[in-house]
């Protein structure tokens, strides 16, 4: 099978598919009328004047209608199914528990009722360092109820990492927890927190500890998790009306400066774009058991594991650990534990089970699948026809989804009960979805020719920022169209398939966190004895991205193991370790243009092994000769 083949969706499924007719048409000859659609599927408390006011800055989605997320993910669910499960989920251990409608409306209100009771309002940032846990759910959706944003970031970050993400966003409380299981080893998340505490400016009123270890020691202002839940047993929260346009949430992305930026996304368009997409993309219904691998930090998480899901009421599968952890058959196997219908899950764990081997899966019964999906990275076609065939058995669509933290929700992807398949094509734009591959002028290119991703029309899950469509740099509003570039390469094909190459931005997607590459440079050069140095990721054939450091010592002798371990140290330190480099190559040089930018184009064919092009524009082309003979020497 190659590129070109096109997969009509298997007949079994078509069957039963939510969409089985293609409403593009209606949704280009009624934009932005037809997003309505999407409105609908929520619970208004009062409802919206217009799906869009695009008249000037900053654009509406569903303006002057009022709702509140918490409401949509839980209350709204009781009268049908409130003993239906919302969470499933599994630990790193191999522990268990779930959540029906009613458990997690309860827990959410009491959880609720502590953060008021702490200081939290309408407005409120509250920062949430958690792993895949329940109580993460709980507390964004508790945050939510009481029209406070979140602001999750991942477990994994540094004390460093989280310290910036909580001064930036003026946020003065935490939910943490005093540890967790990573591959079987205890990380003292409880540490981390206390020593982000330090490093922050302003002072913390409230931080909440998830007593997940067992042995947190409660300093000033802390409070165990349990306690508070206890001391609010029974309470109700009314949940608070917010505006269409108000934040449900902040989440951290890479900045081409190499500082994080945040992007805000708003109550009404970002849950009415996520709940639209989850039923007919991913194909998700309430009496589904939906299975997203991400990590909630993630906007992935936010989006697909929890409000999309749960705002159609479905059970939702949460799981703590890593895909290989003890067995390489362990996400198999809570397939068919747990009869996952819907399977959401990214490349590079794909290639990985496929370098494992087809026995893992075959060793369990994956019949309960209806759906793959993948994000994240572009999927070649092998690792898609082996998902394809070895998953999903060929009787499952495989929708290959585009889109970013950025944009929210899905923008590009097949329909799966409407659309044919092309393996390494992530398909057409969603209806009522604006997004085509422009051309160095901004015009669109003819298929076959690569180009930019570019989004020509507004969205509903687009973020505040993107709305007010001035203060995103060059990317909105160019040559007086509005327009966002979405940082992608891509090509498309004579159906309007879009193929998605990669970023051609500073980013690298390292253990499914965005990463600015500027970010981790500047980590490394901060160590004494580094001069200069360039991060580049490679793509190793089955694995995630690897993250490898140029360093360019600043005395020949400074380059030793230490400096190594220095190195390796600061990356760890200042953003955590997924982004610690797999390589650290010394270099007495480092290649750069005339003008005296370090190329890291060419570092990044060196090290993934690639033909280099054209070096004319190298003030010192002799450096890459040098690095082809040290790229397997020091490291
Ligand atoms: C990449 C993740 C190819 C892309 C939801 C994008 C993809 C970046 C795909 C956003 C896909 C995501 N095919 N590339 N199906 N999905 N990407 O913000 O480079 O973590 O710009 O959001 O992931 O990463 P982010």
């Amino acid at each position: 099978m190659d590129a070109d083949d096109a997969i009509d969706p298997p007949p079994t499924f078509r069957k039963r598919a939510t969409l089985t007719s293609d409403p593009r048409e209606r949704f280009s000859d009624e934009w932005p009328e037809a997003w309505d659609a999407a409105g609908d599927l929520l619970d208004w408390f009062e409802s919206y004047d217009a799906v869009l006011d695009d008249e000037t800055p900053p654009f509406e989605w569903f303006g002057g209608g009022t709702l509140n997320a918490s409401h949509e993910c839980l209350d709204r669910h009781l009268d049908e199914r409130k003993n239906r499960l919302a969470i499933r989920w599994e630990g790193q251990l191999g522990e268990t528990r779930t959540y029906t409608y009613l458990d997690l409306h309860r827990e959410v209100n009491e959880f609720a009722a502590a953060l008021r009771e702490r200081g939290v309002g309408a407005g409120d940032v509250v920062t949430l360092y958690l792993p895949v846990v329940p109580e993460l759910v709980v507390g964004m959706l508790a945050c939510a109820r009481l029209g406070a944003p979140h602001n999750v970031v991942s477990a994994g970050f540094s004390a460093d990492a989280l310290a910036t993400r909580m001064e930036r966003a003026d946020s003065c409380f935490l939910v943490t927890c005093d540890g967790y299981y990573r591959r079987g080893d205890a990380v003292n998340q409880k540490r981390r927190a206390d020593n982000a505490r330090l490093a922050i400016d302003h002072d913390l009123e409230a931080t909440v500890i998830v007593e997940r270890l067992g042995d947190a020691q409660l300093g000033a202002n802390q409070y165990e998790y349990s306690q508070l839940l206890a001391a609010n047993a029974g309470c109700e929260v009314e949940p608070v009306a917010r505006d269409s346009t108000e934040t449900l949430f902040l989440i951290y992305t890479s900045g081409t400066t190499g500082e994080p930026k945040s992007v805000t996304h708003t109550t009404g368009g970002y849950l009415a774009h996520v709940a639209w997409t989850a039923r007919n993309v991913l194909d998700i219904t309430s009496t589904d058991t939906y299975w997203c691998t991400a990590d909630i930090g993630w906007i992935t998480g936010h989006s697909y594991i929890v409000y999309g899901p749960l705002s159609l009421g479905t059970t939702t599968m949460l799981y703590e650990g890593t895909a290989d952890h003890l067995r390489k058959d362990r996400l198999f196997s809570i397939i068919e534990r747990n009869a996952v219908d819907v399977l959401y899950t990214a490349p590079t764990a794909i290639r990985s089970f496929m370098k494992w081997g087809e026995e893992y899966p075959a060793r369990h019964d994956l019949s309960s699948l209806r759906l793959l999906g993948t994000v994240g990275k572009p999927i070649d076609p092998r690792a898609w026809k082996w998902y394809y065939t070895h998953v999903g058995g060929e009787s499952c669509p495989v929708v290959d989804t585009w889109w970013q933290t950025e944009t929210g929700a899905i923008l590009v992807s097949t329909l799966p009960g409407v659309d044919a398949m092309k393996p390494g094509s992530a398909g057409p734009p969603l209806p009522g979805i604006d997004v085509a591959v422009v051309g160095p002028d901004g015009s669109e290119q003819p298929a076959g020719e690569r180009g930019m991703l570019a989004i020509r029309t507004p969205w509903p899950g687009m973020p505040r920022e993107l709305a007010a469509a001035t203060d995103w740099g060059a990317s909105a509003a160019a040559d007086g169209e509005w327009r966002y570039i979405a940082g992608d390469e891509a090509v498309a094909d004579d159906d309007g398939y879009i193929r998605v190459l990669g970023r051609r931005d500073d980013a690298i997607t390292v253990a499914n966190q965005r990463i600015g590459i500027a970010e981790i440079e500047s980590a490394v050069v901060s160590v004494e004895g580094v001069a200069e140095a360039a991060v580049v990721g490679v793509d190793h054939s089955t694995r995630e991205t690897a993250v490898y450091a140029y360093v360019n010592p600043a005395t020949q002798q400074a380059a030793d193991d230490a400096l190594h371990e220095a190195v390796i140290a600061a990356v760890e330190e200042a953003i955590g370790p997924m982004a610690s480099p797999e390589r650290v190559i010394f270099t007495p040089e480092l290649p750069k243009t005339r003008s005296g930018k370090i190329m890291r184009r060419l570092l990044e064919s060196v090290a993934n092994d690639e033909d280099y092009g054209d070096l004319s524009a190298l003030r010192n082309p002799e450096v890459v000769g040098e690095l082809r003979s040290n790229d397997d020497g020091i490291s």
